[in-house]
Parts: structure tokens; sequence; C-alpha cells
């Protein structure tokens, strides 16, 4: 915008006053442009709004859109856009089209986080609008287009519905591994794996899935193992991800596993790491051939709303739920990860004190790092079933009973002692996480209404 124009209205130097701010915003939006790089601090609404505006200055939804409210949600970005498109189009290629600069900039900024939480090793990512679950789909498919006469995949159990049933709807038949309960932690049985490799053979079996992050008592899987055992046996190596951005724990790990042997696409959630509404993924690849095969699968025209939401929030880094909310960026988002990484001990200590009031105790799983697990032996069968929903009146969402008596058909499949991860456990507990932007105050009110629930029930108030 020339300011020159109002010279007849306004004094010279608030032209140069106003021509240098319009300046300034516009030289930041070029280099955000041009560099994709996560800023160093976080950008303000307006700015962001500005940055939008800019992208979409030569559409306008509002002459499709019937709805205002639908206008705005979406940011006046009307175009789906593929995969395909986002990463293989050429810079020349691209016009003004703000579908693919803002999916481009969502998947930048997020390679960007991606290594800042600990992938060093040469990666492609990509945000793609379907949640974590319906992404497995996604990547089975992928192998399977890869080694289309392997029908196996084996899965180290993890009682969570949406990733089983992403195997089975893709067509494989799995092969259920249960956890092994090593002191109460549920980890993985690698010689059990080992064995359905030799019965069924190598080549019939399509991929691994393992998982990090999950509830209490079960561990992160043994995926470091389990990419040498793919490596060795030519099988993919999917992991399932979900929460594990936020931890930079984890985030190591999986940069171990694929020095170590094979890791071929680890998928993520972007409502869980990026406090954005459910509905996108992150599929990350250290492989060019996979990852091109993964885009094929699912190109074409797909929802732009994962992608805007992840670059306005990594953008804006941290609105509400991350720490002193606004202005952060980088900088901001390594001390809020130290936060939760000590919010995670204190809810811990705070838990271990409460089951030594009632005598409980905290089932040790080192090989956990988000989630703890609580026993609940001496809570009659009748009072289980009442702790989560006293729980949710009371708005406590993120913690869930696990009755160990339940019996759950998936797909045709049963799962005996279903939330448990295994066919054999039998004590009764309740898990509690400390994710990504909790804080000491949440843990504290956690506990108080904890105690008070356990408090009528234990003695029968
Ligand atoms: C281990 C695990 N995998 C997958 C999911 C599903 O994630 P999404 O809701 O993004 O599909 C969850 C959700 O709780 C989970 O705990």
């Amino acid at each position: 915008m020339d300011l020159s124009v109002y010279k007849n209205i306004l004094s010279d130097s608030y032209i140069k006053k106003g021509q240098d701010a319009i300046n300034t915003k516009h030289k930041i939006i070029d280099s955000l442009l041009y560099h994709k790089k996560l800023p160093e601090e976080g950008w303000t609404d307006k700015m962001i709004e500005d940055l939008l505006l800019e992208l979409t200055r030569h559409t306008n939804l509002k002459n499709i859109l019937i709805n205002d409210m639908v206008f705005k949600r979406n940011c006046n970005i009307h175009h789906g856009c593929s995969i395909f498109d986002v990463k293989r189009l050429k810079k020349e290629e691209i016009h003004s089209d703000a579908g693919i600069i803002i999916n481009q900039l969502a998947n930048s900024l997020l390679s960007e986080l991606i290594k800042l939480m600990g992938i060093k090793r040469p990666f492609e990512c990509a945000v793609i609008p379907v949640a974590t679950g319906m992404s497995v789909i996604f990547s089975v498919l992928t192998f399977r287009a890869l080694k289309p006469n392997a029908r196996y995949v084996i899965w180290s159990r993890i009682d969570q519905k949406s990733c089983f049933k992403g195997i089975v709807s893709a067509g494989f038949i799995p092969v259920i591994v249960d956890t092994k309960c090593h002191n109460g932690e549920h980890t993985t049985d690698i010689d059990c794996i080992q064995e359905h490799i030799i019965r069924i053979g190598a080549e019939k079996i399509s991929c691994i899935v393992s998982t990090t992050s999950c509830f209490a008592p079960r561990a992160c899987d043994n995926i470091e193992v389990i990419a040498e055992i793919c490596d060795k046996n030519n099988i993919y190596h999917l992991i399932n991800n979900a929460y594990g951005l936020s931890n930079r724990n984890l985030m190591k790990r999986i940069n171990k596993a694929s020095i170590r042997g094979r890791v071929d696409i680890f998928v993520q959630s972007t409502d869980k790491n990026l406090c954005v509404p459910v509905g996108g993924a992150i599929i990350v690849s250290f492989n060019n051939e996979i990852f091109s095969k993964f885009i094929d699968i699912c190109s074409e025209q797909m929802s732009n709303c994962a992608a805007i939401d992840t670059a306005i929030t990594l953008l804006h880094m941290g609105r509400k739920k991350y720490v002193e909310l606004l202005h952060m960026g980088r900088k901001k988002y390594v001390e809020l990860l130290d936060e939760c990484e000590t919010m995670y001990k204190y809810l811990k200590f705070e838990m271990l004190k409460l089951s030594n009031k009632y005598n409980e105790r905290i089932i040790e799983s080192p090989g956990n790092p988000i989630s703890i697990a609580l026993t609940l032996s001496n809570v009659p069968q009748l009072h289980l079933l009442q702790i989560g929903p006293m729980l949710y009146v009371r708005n406590v969402s993120g913690a869930r009973v696990v009755t160990a008596n339940e019996r759950k058909i998936i797909s045709n499949f049963t799962f005996e002692r279903w939330g448990t991860h295994c066919n054999k456990c039998d004590v009764p507990y309740l898990t509690a996480a400390a994710s990504i932007g909790i804080v000491k105050s949440d843990v504290d009110i956690f506990i108080e209404k904890l105690d008070k629930i356990f408090y009528n029930i234990y003695f029968n108030k």
C-alpha cells in the first residue's frame, strides 16, 4: 500500500511512519513465505490475519458461501489441495493458490518442530486432514502398494480402537501380539513377534505396527528392536506416535530406531500435539520412495482445514493452552516442554501420596513418559464404573478407569480385559496424563477432586 496518496491531508513524517510500519509488516510476511521458518517469537492474531489476507487477496469466498461464520472459519481459503500439488509443484507453477501456500507453510513449520523435538535424520512430512487412526489406513495401503502379496500386519496390542480398525479396514489380516507384563508394566513381546514372523513367513507380512504414546502402565513399544527386526526381515515398520510429537524422549527414540533399523512411516495427531480440533494427522517418513507412494495413495482433493489450523497455531505458538499464552515462539515451546516434563513428575508425586492414603499403589511404568496408572484394587466393582462419570461431572475429562474385566469385539476380533493391552492383567486402575499445556494448578485441582471421590468411595460416605 502506498501512503503517498494521502500527502495532501497528512504530514510527511506521519506518512513516513505509517509507510515504515507497512513495509516492516510486509518484510516479515515475505520472509516467512520465503524461508517458511518457525518464527522465534509468536505472531499476534492481527499479523496472522494480515498474512491470510495477503494470501487470499485474489479470492473472494464470500461470493460462494452463504454463511458468514463459515466464511470466517475457513479464513477465505476455499480451495482444497492435494499433497501431490503441495509437495511436487515447482515454485513457478504455484501462482496465488492460497490453499497450496498455506499447506506448504504448515508442512515447513511442522518440519522445523519435528527437528526441534529430536528427529535428526532427513525426512519428509505432510499434514493430512484425517485423524491418526485414519492415517494408519493410508499408511498400510502405501505398504500394500509396495509389497502387494503381503497380507498380514503384526500389531503390538494397544487398546485403542482406531488404529486396529485402520488395519482391518485396509483389508489386512491383523496378527495381535499381546503385551508382556513385567513388574506391572506392559512391554512389547518381542519373542512373540519373532515367532509369528517365523510361522507366517516374512514375505507375507506387510508391516509391524508399533505404538509410542499410550496410557500407563503400557510402555512405549520397544521400537528400536522392532526396527531392527523389520530391517532384517524386509518388513515395513509403521509407528503410531499419536501423542508423541510433543515428547522429546519419544521423538529421540524414533530417531534412534530409524538409525538402528527401519522406521518407514510414523504418524501423529495434530489435536493431541498442537491443541487444534480433531481431524488432522502428521505423516513423517525417512524414505522418499515411501513418502511419494503415500502421496500417490491419497493425492487429489483434500480439505485444507487441518493445514490452516496447524499453520495458524504454529505461527501463534501457544494461544491459551501453551504456557503464558500469547507471543510465544520456538524458545517458549521448549520451555513449555520442560514444564510438561516437570508436571509429569509433580503429578506422579501427588498420585503417589494419594495411593498411600488409600492403600493403593502406582504401577511403575518407566517406559511411559506421559501417563501414570494408580491401582483401584480396593474399590468394589460397582463403584469402579462410577469413578469415570464422577470425574466427568466435575470437569475432569483426561483421566480414565480401566476395570480389567471388559470384553470388546472389534471387527470380529475379541479382546479380553479391554483397556489393559493384555489378556492377563486383572488389576483395575485409573490413568492420568501430563500432556502439553498442563500447569501445576491443573494437577492440584485434579488431585483434590480425585481425593474427594476416593474418600466417598473408600469410606463409603
Ligand atoms: C495410541 C493412540 N493411537 C491413536 C489414537 C487416535 O488418534 P486420533 O483421534 O487422532 O485418530 C489415540 C487416541 O486416543 C491413541 O491413544
